[in-house]
């Protein structure tokens, strides 16, 4: 729950406020003080929100990563030394622009490196999605940092075998987190000391399956596609469930989930 949503408050204001009242602050705006954008935020961000709310209305906008969350992945980037990044599911850009400008800002140059390919690549979906995202990289600065691969990231993901990121970013469809998950590790596209972020694995939908039995890794099928139409609520809780119950008993890794915004699960490599 954020307390503020349409104004920020001043320093006297929040000076004195309770803990509960400052931490809903913190994470719902980019900086401690609302005065200070911090450097890890693109100027060019609050304008991609806007232009998509106008575009495609403020409930499917809200799909983009929030400021908080792109300064958190902005902070993975420079803290693994992240060199390369995988996104799955890029809708018109923002979370691929704070990670193209963490890129930048961490020194790795942009353009085509020996896979052929920049050092972000996103995939998506819908055309219409990756023409805007493409728009918006050039009004960021950013478009020789992103390459977006069009069509269903299932498909895609096998033509990236071979090559490494050090950060993979999960957020396209939900059912198929699963098989990303297991693609990336099984056909080391993750790199060994790299990163998963997994998004939205705490919806609220989630809830009505907390301690119902879900798949564990040795009884899943890796690698197996299946095609599934989007799910409503209550399937979509119970896959994200299932999502979350696979990991948590994956000994090939180890899994951490940060409660924020719809939760945000952070995955790593375990070694052998
Ligand atoms: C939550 S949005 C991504 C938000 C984005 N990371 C951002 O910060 O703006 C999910 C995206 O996944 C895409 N998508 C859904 N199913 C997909 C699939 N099977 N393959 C590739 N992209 C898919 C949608 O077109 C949509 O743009």
């Amino acid at each position: 729950m954020f307390l503020f949503n349409e104004t920020s408050p001043s320093d006297e204001e929040l000076r004195g406020a309770s803990a509960e009242l400052l931490r809903s602050y913190y994470a719902a705006k980019a900086s401690i003080n609302p005065n200070i954008v911090p450097p890890s935020v693109p100027s060019t961000i609050p304008k991609v929100f806007a232009d998509t709310v106008a575009q495609q209305g403020e409930s499917t906008a809200l799909m983009a990563v929030s400021e908080y969350q792109g300064m958190l992945q902005n902070f993975f980037v420079g803290l693994i030394g992240a060199k390369r990044v995988l996104e799955i599911g890029s809708f018109t850009g923002s979370s691929a622009i704070f990670f193209a400008n963490a890129l930048k800002r961490n020194g790795v140059a942009g353009g085509l490196g020996a896979s052929g390919h920049k050092p972000v690549i996103g995939l998506d979906i819908s055309e219409r999605y990756a023409n805007i995202a493409r728009k918006n990289f050039v009004n960021a600065g950013v478009e020789d940092y992103v390459d977006i691969i069009v069509g269903d990231a299932r498909a895609n993901l096998a033509s990236l075998e071979g090559q490494v990121f050090d950060i993979v970013f999960l957020d396209a469809d939900k059912p198929s987190y699963q098989y990303y998950y297991d693609t990336v590790i099984e056909k080391g596209i993750v790199a060994k000391s790299g990163l998963i972020i997994a998004d939205n694995t705490a919806f609220d939908c989630t809830t009505p399956f907390i301690g119902l039995p879900a798949p564990v890794p040795n009884s899943a099928k890796p690698l197996e596609v299946t095609f599934r139409k989007f799910p409503d609520s209550d399937e979509l809780g119970k896959t994200i469930h299932e999502f979350n119950e696979y990991v948590r008993h994956d000994p090939r890794t180890e899994v951490l989930m940060l409660p924020l915004y719809t939760g945000i699960t952070l995955i790593r490599l375990l070694d052998g």
